[in-house]
């Protein structure tokens, strides 16, 4: 089975839906005008329930099928855009100066709509399909508020799906893999503290600077001596501030940085080693550091048998050659890991052929994929809920 021939009829209207959110990309949590642009469109297709302000701005529509009773599967879609200046040129580029939708989410947001209108017509399944539509991908967390705000009891959700674009990859095909997909992404701050002095009489100070330096470096030992070669741990150390003056040591200085992992175990070793690398190697050069560790988002884990069942949904839109099952993981991170770690789902790559990369100016959603992507969540759930 191709892609259906009621997601390409759909492909014009999406495209317009997508075009307009395109031009008015919000941040964060403050996605006002899109969750209502979102909830105004599902009430539009007639959906059971439609419920806004979960996880502060993110909606969700609940669509019965009319075969019969049966469990409840949640699709999710992102609306949060990105601080970014567009350059693309495009007819419909964004109207509000340093934003932009740079990842997608537009895309996403759309093609969830499409099918969202699709299966409000057919409902050809037994039980209901959740349409989540969350805030803050990009860095504010919004899956985990949606999560904390009771949304897989209360909607009763028993598995969740989630797609994203990927440029690079054909036109089309899909791309998964069980397991770890994304990183966990985690930040630092260390502090070094020091004693300053006149950079004349060094024997008086406690140098932070000098401290600082040998803690960036021996960080970088974690990796290369402390890791399995064959697991994945990336510790970047990305500021480094101190010192106001030529000739002055000053009293301290600030790193900060990231630290990816794809396992919580190495995500456990990384944490305590790298304070324990970083204390010690200040008080190697009678410094003091204080580091402040904070979890990011969590690993995206593909459950085994939904990522089966969502590589063969893929398999029947696209052909079984068209699917990669056994993709690389990637070190970026991705908020749906926290739906993930409610209940088992899987998560999917969708080729939007070569387009401009994720969270780069020129970027622009290829609307080429809108019918791939509806077709993906028409059959996921046909073929999950079948009567
Ligand atoms: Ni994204």
């Amino acid at each position: 089975m191709p892609v259906l021939n009621r997601a390409s009829e759909l492909q014009e209207e999406v495209t317009g839906w997508r075009r307009h959110l395109h031009q008015q990309p919000e941040l964060l949590f403050d996605v006002h005008q899109t969750a209502a642009f979102v909830a105004e469109k599902l009430k539009e297709f007639g959906c059971d329930t439609v419920k806004t302000g979960i996880g502060k701005t993110g909606v969700v529509g609940i669509i019965k099928g009319n075969r019969g009773e049966g469990r409840t599967i949640g699709l999710r879609a992102d609306m949060d855009a990105l601080p970014i200046s567009e350059i693309t040129g495009a007819p419909w580029a964004s109207k509000v100066p340093g934003k932009m939708h740079a990842c997608g989410h537009d895309g996403h947001t759309a093609m969830l709509l499409g099918a969202a209108k699709y299966l409000a017509e057919t409902r050809n399944f037994a039980g209901s399909v959740a349409v989540i539509f969350q805030p803050a991908e990009e860095g504010g967390g919004g899956g985990l508020a949606m999560v904390e705000d009771g949304m897989m009891e209360s909607f009763g959700i028993s598995q969740v799906f989630g797609m994203h674009n990927a440029p690079g990859i054909p036109l089309g095909d899909f791309a998964i893999r069980k397991g770890s997909l994304m990183a966990a992404s985690d930040t630092f701050e260390i502090t070094v503290s020091g004693k300053g002095s006149h950079a004349a009489t060094p024997h008086l100070s406690v140098d932070p600077v000098l401290a600082s330096a040998h803690i960036v470096i021996a960080l970088q030992s974690i990796v290369s001596r402390g890791t399995d070669p064959l697991e994945s741990l990336v510790i970047s150390v990305t500021t480094t501030h101190g010192g106001d003056a030529y000739n002055v040591i000053p009293m301290d200085v600030k790193l900060t940085g990231t630290v990816r992992t794809l396992l919580p175990q190495i995500r456990d070793f990384a944490e305590k080693r790298l304070k324990e690398v970083a204390e010690a190697t200040a008080a190697a050069h009678g410094a003091v550091a204080h580091v402040h560790y904070h979890r990011g988002y969590p690993v995206t884990f593909n459950h085994a048998d939904e990522t089966d069942f969502a590589a063969s949904v893929a398999a029947k839109i696209s052909g079984d050659s068209h699917v990669k099952t056994d993709m690389a993981p990637k070190m970026g991170a991705e908020d749906f890991s926290y739906m993930l770690e409610s209940r088992p789902g899987a998560f999917i790559f969708l080729g939007v052929g070569d387009t401009a990369n994720l969270h780069h100016p020129a970027y622009d959603f290829n609307d080429e994929a809108i019918p791939y992507g509806i077709s993906y969540w028409v059959t996921l759930t046909e073929t999950a809920l079948a009567a």
